[in-house]
C-alpha cells in the first residue's frame, strides 16, 4: 500500500477529502462497521447480541478494556465506579453560575473540563497505566451525577445523591426522577429502555466527535479536555444534536396541521435548507442497524408505559413517506438511531434538550475507549493539511491609503 504520510515529501502532492469521505485516519480494534450491509459490532460482538443480552456498564468495560469481564472482573469494575459517584461539592457553584435556561449540552461540555481542575492527577500526560485507569473511572462515574445534576438545576429542584446500593442505569434514573428525601421506585421498562438506548449509542467509530476526541487527545490533552471537546462536536444538529432536531421538527410539523407531504416535499426542495432531521446517515446506506433495534424498543416502551404520543404518528407517516419516495430511495436516506431515540427519551419523561446530553453519557465509553487506543498506539499529533486558496503574496498597505 502507498504510505500516504510520505506523499507530500515523494511527490508534492496531498490528498484533499473535505469532510473526510475517504480518508482512515486510525487503525482500530474497537468498533466494525459495514454501511453497506448494515453491519455493527463492539469488539468483534452484534450490537443486536450486545443490546438484548448484556447491560450498558458491561459494554463500557467491553469497549474500553477489550475483552467481555468475567464476573469478578465485572464486580470490581462496579464496585469501583460506584465509589467515585460523588463529585466536589465546590463543582456545584458551577450550576449557580450558568443561567437555569443554559442548554444542557453547554454545561455538560463546561462542567466536563473542568473536572481536569478538581482531579488534576488527570494531567499527568505520562501517567502510568493505573493513574490513567483511575481518570477512566473518575469519569465513567461523574458523567451521570453531572448529568443528572444539570437536569435538576434547569428545574431548580434540588439535587439528588448517587445512592450506591443501585446499578449504574437505575441510579442515573433515580438521580434524575427521585425525590430528595426518599429512593423513587425506578420502573424496570425504563432501566431496560435506557440500557438500551445508551448500549446502542456506546461507539460507532471514527464519527465526528470521536475523532474529534481522538485529534484532541493526540496532543496529549488530558481526558477530560478531549471529552469536552467531543461532547461540543456532538452537539451538532447534523450529528447527536439530531435527536432533539427530530422531536423539534415533528412537533412544528404537527403543529402546522399535520400534513406530512408538505414537509417531505420542502426536504426535496433543493431551495430550501430544510431537511428531513433523523434520514439519512454518512456510513449506513441501506439501513442503520442501531434503528431497526430501537424501533422495536420504542414500540415497546411506548405500550407497556401505556403512552399515546401524537408526534408518533407524523413519525410513522414520515417513515412511510421517505421509504416509498425515489428522492430518498435513490439518495439511500434512510430512518437513522436518532428518528426514534428522541420518541423514547420523550416517553421515558426526558425535556427535548437533554436528549444529546443522554448521547453523550452513551458514548463516553467508546470515547474513552478510542483515546486509550490512541495513546496505546502511540498515534502522532493530528495535523491536517490543506490547499491553499487565498491572495497570492501581497504588500501591507497601510491604514490611511486603504
Ligand atoms: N433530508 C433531505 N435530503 C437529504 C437528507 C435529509 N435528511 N440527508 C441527505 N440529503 C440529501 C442531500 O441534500 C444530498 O442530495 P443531492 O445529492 O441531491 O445534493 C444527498 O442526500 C447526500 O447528502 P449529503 O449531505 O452529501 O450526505 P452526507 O453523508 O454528507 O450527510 C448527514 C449525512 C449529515 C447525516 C445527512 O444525511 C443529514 O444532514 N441528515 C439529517 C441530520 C441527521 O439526522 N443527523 C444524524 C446523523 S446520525 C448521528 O449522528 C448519530
Amino acid at each position: 500500500a502507498i504510505d500516504i504520510s510520505k506523499l507530500r515529501d515523494q511527490t508534492g502532492y496531498i490528498t484533499l477529502d473535505p469532510g473526510f469521505k475517504n480518508t482512515g485516519a486510525a487503525k482500530s480494534a474497537i468498533t466494525f462497521l459495514d454501511g453497506e450491509k448494515g453491519i455493527l459490532r463492539y469488539r468483534g460482538y452484534a450490537i443486536e447480541e450486545l443490546a438484548s443480552k448484556s447491560t450498558f456498564v458491561e459494554v463500557a468495560y467491553l469497549l474500553i478494556y477489550g475483552e467481555l469481564p468475567t464476573g469478578n472482573e465485572l464486580e470490581t469494575f462496579r464496585m469501583t465506579v460506584r465509589r467515585h459517584t460523588l463529585i466536589h461539592e465546590d463543582m456545584k457553584k458551577f450550576f449557580d453560575g450558568f443561567p437555569s435556561k443554559s442548554h444542557p449540552m453547554g454545561l455538560l461540555s463546561a462542567l466536563v473540563g473542568a473536572l481536569s481542575a478538581f482531579y488534576p492527577e488527570s494531567l499527568n500526560a505520562h501517567a502510568t497505566e493505573e493513574e490513567e485507569d483511575l481518570t477512566v473511572i473518575q469519569l465513567l462515574a461523574k458523567m451521570p451525577t453531572i448529568v443528572s445534576w444539570i437536569y435538576k438545576k434547569s428545574l431548580g429542584h434540588p439535587l439528588i445523591y448517587p445512592s450506591n446500593d443501585l446499578d449504574y442505569v437505575t441510579n442515573f434514573l433515580n438521580m434524575i426522577f427521585g425525590q430528595r428525601t426518599e429512593q423513587t421506585e425506578i420502573d424496570p421498562v425504563m432501566v431496560s429502555a435506557m440500557n438500551t438506548l445508551l448500549i446502542l449509542h456506546a461507539d460507532h467509530e471514527q464519527n465526528c466527535s470521536t475523532s474529534t476526541v481522538r485529534i484532541v487527545g493526540s496532543s496529549q490533552a488530558n481526558l477530560f479536555a478531549s471529552i469536552s471537546a467531543g461532547i461540543s462536536a456532538l452537539w451538532g444538529p447534523l450529528h447527536g444534536g439530531a435527536n432533539q432536531a427530530v422531536i423539534e421538527m415533528l412537533e412544528k410539523i404537527k403543529n402546522d396541521g399535520g400534513d406530512c407531504d408538505k414537509w417531505i416535499a420542502k426536504a426535496k426542495d433543493k431551495n430550501d435548507p430544510f431537511r428531513l432531521m433523523g434520514f439519512g446517515h454518512r456510513v449506513y446506506k441501506n439501513f442503520d442497524p442501531r434503528a431497526k433495534i430501537i424501533k422495536k424498543a420504542c414500540d415497546e416502551v411506548l405500550e407497556k408505559l401505556g403512552i399515546n404520543d401524537p408526534v408518533l404518528e407524523i413519525a410513522k407517516k414520515l417513515e412511510n413517506a421517505a421509504l416509498n419516495d425515489p428522492y430518498f430511495i435513490e439518495r439511500k436516506l434512510y430512518p437513522n438511531v436518532d428518528f426514534y431515540s428522541g420518541i423514547i427519551y420523550r416517553a421515558l419523561g426526558f425535556p427535548t434538550d437533554m436528549f444529546t446530553v443522554l448521547f453523550a453519557l452513551g458514548r463516553l465509553p467508546g470515547w474513552i475507549a478510542q483515546w486509550r487506543e490512541m495513546r496505546t498506539n502511540k498515534e502522532p499529533i493530528g495535523r491536517p493539511r490543506q490547499v491553499y486558496v487565498g491572495a497570492p503574496e501581497r504588500n501591507y498597505v497601510d491604514l490611511a491609503k486603504r
